[in-house]
C-alpha cells in the first residue's frame, strides 16, 4: 500500500502571498506543492506561468507537482521544466501527439503525468500506462476551486487499480478537485495515494493546514 500524500493546491492560497503560503505549506507538513497552470483557454481561468513558478521553487525544497491546464501544451512543457516543475501533468486533449509529450517531459528528467477530465474515460491513456509516473483523476471540471466532488470518478480509480495489479505496472494515483474531509477516505479507499485539496487545507478549521493536511490523511 502506497503512503498517503498530499497535494495541497495553491490555487486556494494568498495570491498576494504565494512565497509565505508555500513556506506554511511546507511547515504544515505538505508532502509536495500542487501548481493549477491555467491559461484562460484550455479551461476559462489564467492563473501563474514559469516566471512565478521559478520565483517560489527558489523559496521551497518541496516538490512542484505542476498541473498544465493549457493547450496547446507541448512547446510550453520545456520552460516549466526549466521553471523548476518537478512532476508535470498534462491533458490527452491538450497535445496532438501525447507519445511525444511524454516522452518530452522524459527527456528533460521530469516525472510525467496525465489527467483525465471527469467525462474521459481510462481507454485513452491504457497503452501509456507503463511509461508514466502518475494519473491525475480530475473530481471537477478544471477551471476553478471550490467546486463540488463528482463522485463517479471514483470507478476510473478502481479501473486504474485493477489495470496495475493485472500488468503489474506502478503509478502513482492522484485526485484532484473537491476534496474534503469525507470523500478523502473514499478516495484512498478507491485507491488514490496521492490527494490534492485547495479549499479543504486553507480554508478548513481555521485555516490549520498541519490539522487540515493531517485530517485528509486518515484513513
Ligand atoms: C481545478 C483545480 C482544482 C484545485 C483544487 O482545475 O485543479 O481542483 O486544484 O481545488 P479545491 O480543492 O478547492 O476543489
Ligand atoms: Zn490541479
Amino acid at each position: 500500500m502506497k503512503k498517503i500524500q498530499i497535494s495541497p493546491s495553491i490555487l486556494s492560497a494568498d495570491f498576494s502571498q504565494l512565497g509565505n503560503e508555500i513556506k506554511r505549506l511546507e511547515e504544515g507538513g505538505a508532502d509536495m506543492i500542487h501548481v493549477d497552470v491555467m491559461d484562460g483557454h484550455f479551461v476559462p481561468n489564467l492563473t501563474i506561468g514559469p516566471p512565478v513558478i521559478k520565483a517560489l521553487k527558489k523559496n521551497s525544497s518541496l516538490l512542484f507537482d505542476v498541473h498544465l491546464m493549457i493547450s496547446p501544451v507541448h512547446k510550453y512543457i520545456q520552460a516549466y521544466s526549466e521553471a523548476g516543475a518537478d512532476i508535470i501533468t498534462i491533458h490527452p486533449e491538450a497535445t496532438n501527439d501525447l507519445k511525444l509529450s511524454i516522452l518530452k517531459i522524459k527527456d528533460l528528467k521530469k516525472k510525467v503525468g496525465i489527467s483525465l477530465n471527469p467525462e474521459t474515460g481510462v481507454n485513452i491513456i491504457k497503452e501509456f500506462l507503463h511509461q508514466i509516473d502518475l494519473v491525475l483523476i480530475m473530481s471537477v471540471n478544471p477551471g476553478f476551486g471550490g467546486q463540488k466532488f463528482m463522485p463517479e470518478v471514483l470507478e476510473k480509480i478502481k479501473e486504474l487499480k485493477k489495470i496495475q495489479k493485472e500488468k503489474n505496472i506502478n503509478f502513482d494515483i492522484e485526485i484532484d478537485g473537491g476534496i474534503n474531509f469525507e470523500n478523502s477516505k473514499l478516495a484512498i479507499e478507491a485507491g488514490a495515494n496521492i490527494l490534492v485539496s485547495g479549499t479543504t487545507i486553507f480554508k478548513s478549521n481555521d485555516g490549520d493546514i498541519k490539522k487540515n493536511i493531517e485530517l485528509l490523511k486518515l484513513k
